[in-house]
């Protein structure tokens, strides 16, 4: 029997662009975005700003590109600490089942631990069954709710 060997994960970097939108594309596309490419080109702008707030990284096996993670820093003002919140995290399909995501979670609360961040944070679609699978595995499903509320002018 063969295995996969672990997947390295390591923030990305410029020369990713082109797997980086491919892989990016594609989870726009799970959740059904109408595709844009401005989109997608201006989220690779703020993973390469360093000044950007949002980071990535990337899973790599047999030297390409398998999964990715977008994420951010958030104050955390009732506990007075500071958060790391995931905001995107896909898989290539066809490398599914083999430890990417979880390596992904891994290394940002490594990330976390390493800065004193009091917790790693996401929010998955309640009927996203297969995501769940793995994040019942590796962390505490809350009971908050979500709520978006409009843009107004007072
Ligand atoms: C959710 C997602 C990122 C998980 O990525 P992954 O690399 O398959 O995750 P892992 O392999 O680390 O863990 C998946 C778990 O699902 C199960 N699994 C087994 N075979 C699987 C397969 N072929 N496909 C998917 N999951 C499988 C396993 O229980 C595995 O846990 P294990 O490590 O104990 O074996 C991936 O399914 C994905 O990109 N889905 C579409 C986008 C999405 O839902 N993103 C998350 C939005 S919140």
């Amino acid at each position: 029997m063969t295995t996969s060997p672990a997947p390295t994960i390591r923030p990305t970097t410029p020369t990713d662009e082109a797997r980086w939108k491919e892989i990016f594309r594609a989870y726009r596309e799970f959740y059904r975005l109408v595709p844009s490419e401005e989109i997608v080109s201006r989220v690779w702008s703020w993973l390469t700003d360093s000044a950007h707030e949002c980071q990535g990284l990337v899973a790599e096996a047999d030297g390409s590109i398998v999964g990715i993670a977008d994420y951010r820093r958030f104050s955390r003002p009732s506990a007075g600490s500071v958060g790391i919140w995931l905001d995107d995290l896909f898989t290539d399909p066809e490398a599914r089942g083999r430890g990417v995501g979880r390596a992904l979670i891994s290394r940002l609360q490594a990330i976390a631990s390493s800065e004193g961040c009091s917790v790693v944070r996401w929010i998955t679609a309640d009927d996203n069954a297969q995501a769940q699978v793995l994040y019942d595995d590796v962390a505490a499903k809350t009971n908050w709710l979500t709520y978006d509320a409009k843009p107004t002018e007072t």
